[in-house]
């Protein structure tokens, strides 16, 4: 007797080379001029979603889970809560998926805690890196916003060359992305944790900046 692969029917995103992100709600209906949508990438349990959904009633929020165990236990959990038309969590390596979101449609993207891993042989499973940084610029609308939390120093240092020095992003406010705290009013299950612990988090805020202001090539136009 075979056993059946545990969370083989993890929720997946639509074929196709371009997503249309509001078929992915029940009702599948367009965003009211209102709403706005964001991103989770790794929400691992989806305790920042559930906050943030409920602080915010006209955001509607996407998860992108590269482990089909969280993904599917979130994204029940999302339509046994009653958020279906406003939330969903599907199983793909956001490094993939993001290259099929369309130009501009995401106001918010968070990346909290990735990247657990920092030896030199773990480099090539860095969710935050080059390729994702375009496809981030791409996807943002002008002045969205990028956070990025990390409780480990030197990947914060990383990470801040990293987007600092692309020609798309800019500090949120003032001169520097570090921020003491952000305004989302959700806590990632790993932000709670070090907040509990008293352990410091380091915190980028960034907006991206208006397509004219910045050298980055649109969609489909030569790099
Ligand atoms: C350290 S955990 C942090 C979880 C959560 N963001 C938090 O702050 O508590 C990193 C999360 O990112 C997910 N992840 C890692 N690489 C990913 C990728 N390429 N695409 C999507 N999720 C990824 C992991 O499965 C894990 O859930």
């Amino acid at each position: 007797m075979t056993r059946e692969f545990p969370y083989a029917h993890a929720p997946r995103l639509p074929e196709g080379d371009v997503i249309d992100l509001a078929q992915l709600f029940t009702p599948a209906l367009p965003l009211r001029p209102e709403e706005s949508l964001e991103l989770e990438i790794g929400p691992g349990r989806g305790w920042f979603i559930f906050e943030r959904l409920e602080a915010a009633p006209a955001v509607r929020m996407l998860g992108l889970e590269i482990r089909r165990k969280w993904a599917t236990i979130v994204d029940d959990r999302l339509r046994t809560r009653g958020f279906a038309s406003r939330a969903r969590v599907f199983a793909e390596d956001a490094r993939l998926a993001l290259p099929r979101f369309p130009d501009a449609s995401l106001s918010v993207v968070y990346v909290h805690f990735p990247d657990p891993w920092w030896k030199k042989r773990h480099q090539k499973r860095l969710v935050l890196g080059a390729g994702l940084l375009d496809q981030l610029a791409r996807v943002l609308i002008p002045e969205g916003k990028l956070l990025i939390q990390t409780d480990v120093e030197e990947r914060a240092a990383a990470y801040e060359a990293l987007v600092s020095a692309h020609p798309a992003f800019a500090p949120a406010t003032g001169t520097t992305p570090r921020i003491d705290d952000h305004a989302y009013v959700a806590r990632s299950p790993r932000e709670r944790r070090a907040m509990e612990d008293g352990l410091p988090i380091h915190r980028l805020h960034y907006r991206r900046l208006s397509r004219s202001s910045s050298a980055l090539p649109a969609s489909g136009e030569a790099p």
